[in-house]
């Protein structure tokens, strides 16, 4: 199978790139490289992925702009899409609300005409646990409502949700949408906590621990997320007029990805000080504005329909992480 995956660069395309080309798929990424963090880490992913010679071939695009997306994917044949590209963040949404509104606005609405002209048997793109907003009844469920969203880029991640509804409906389009929970592990994103703290720790430096360190999220370790990103797309949601997982009766479903353990921050950053060696100096801060207190995924649905079941937790999955760290900043 080739598969187009969007934001192949990125934190989880480039491990779902690497997961496909290591069972024997190819791979045709994109991504802009752009500097929302260091690009150095893009870099240094996609010539991983370049190990694999001709089975990974990279574009460099920006997907926010259809004509130059089209031009360059001309000639280019796949199968299945994972969009995984976005601009993601809560908090940088506040300071730079247009960057949202390109790249996921009228990026998925662009990687639909694709998926659409192209024919895609499947695409499979990343919404957010952050559609879910302050909804306080716990575990979060794809049949709560999620219409009041604390930040643009839920907001922005709930409307592709409505845009590959209606696409779904349309042209019958086989799609799955996958709410992903705080993702954590090797090849990280160094704007989330897990990375700061841990760089700050190993510079000496206090680290700002916001809401108080009163809040609660379900960590999902990078390979449990690679493994239900892949059971969703080699199993295409049927075009059968049965309810879908969210409540689509087009072949459209929601899944939550996540540990479905709902963690203390303070006992992930507890985890980081023993995996590094060294305690914190813990800044206690304020709840950042858009920030969500308490994350917690059921994931009946991913589970009855595929099987998922995550298997790593944190006392494992940090320790991991700090590992790849060390070894990747040569500490
Ligand atoms: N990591 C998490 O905890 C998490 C949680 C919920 C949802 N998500 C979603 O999962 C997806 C992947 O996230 P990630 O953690 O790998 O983030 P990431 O920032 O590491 O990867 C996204 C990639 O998309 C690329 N990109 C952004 N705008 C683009 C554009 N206009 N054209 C082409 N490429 C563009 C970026 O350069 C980047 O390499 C995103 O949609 C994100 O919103 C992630």
């Amino acid at each position: 199978m080739r598969v187009l995956v969007t934001g192949a660069a990125g934190f989880i395309g480039f491990n779902v790139s690497r997961h496909l080309l290591a069972r024997g798929d190819s791979v045709v990424g994109i991504d802009s490289i752009n500097d929302y963090y260091d690009p150095q880490i893009k870099r240094d992913r996609l010539a991983l992925l370049a190990e694999n010679g001709g089975a990974f071939a990279f574009k460099q695009v920006d997907f926010s702009d259809h004509v130059a997306l089209e031009a360059a994917l001309e000639g280019e044949q796949f199968d299945r899409i994972v969009h995984l590209g976005a601009q993601a963040g809560v908090r940088y949404s506040i300071e730079n609300p247009r960057a949202y509104l390109t790249a996921n606005l009228a990026g998925h609405l662009n990687l639909l005409e694709i998926a659409r002209h192209r024919r895609s048997e499947h695409m499979v793109y990343a919404s957010s646990s952050s559609v879910y907003g302050g909804n306080t009844t716990l575990p979060f469920r794809v049949e709560d409502r999620v219409d009041q969203p604390l930040s643009l880029y839920a907001a922005t991640k709930k409307a592709d949700e409505l845009m590959s509804e209606t696409y779904a409906h349309l042209y019958r389009m086989p799609q799955t949408g996958l709410r992903f929970f705080t993702v954590y592990g090797p090849w990280g994103r160094p704007d989330m906590a897990m990375w700061l703290f841990t760089k700050a720790i190993f510079a000496g430096e206090p680290i700002n621990v916001f809401g108080e360190g009163n809040m609660r999220r379900d960590f999902t370790y990078i390979d449990d997320i690679v493994a239900g990103i892949v059971a969703c797309l080699d199993h295409p949601p049927a075009d059968d007029g049965a309810v879908k997982a969210g409540g689509s009766i087009s072949p459209h479903r929601l899944y939550n990805i996540g540990n479905s353990q709902s963690e203390d921050l303070g006992e992930m950053i507890t985890l980081i000080e023993q995996a590094c060696g060294r305690p914190a100096e813990r800044n206690l801060m304020p709840m950042q504005p858009g920030d969500v207190r308490d994350t917690f995924a059921d994931i009946s649905a991913i589970q009855r329909d595929l099987g998922f079941a995550p298997t790593t937790r944190i006392s494992e999955g940090v320790p991991k992480f700090v590992a790849w760290y060390k070894h990747y900043h040569g500490l």
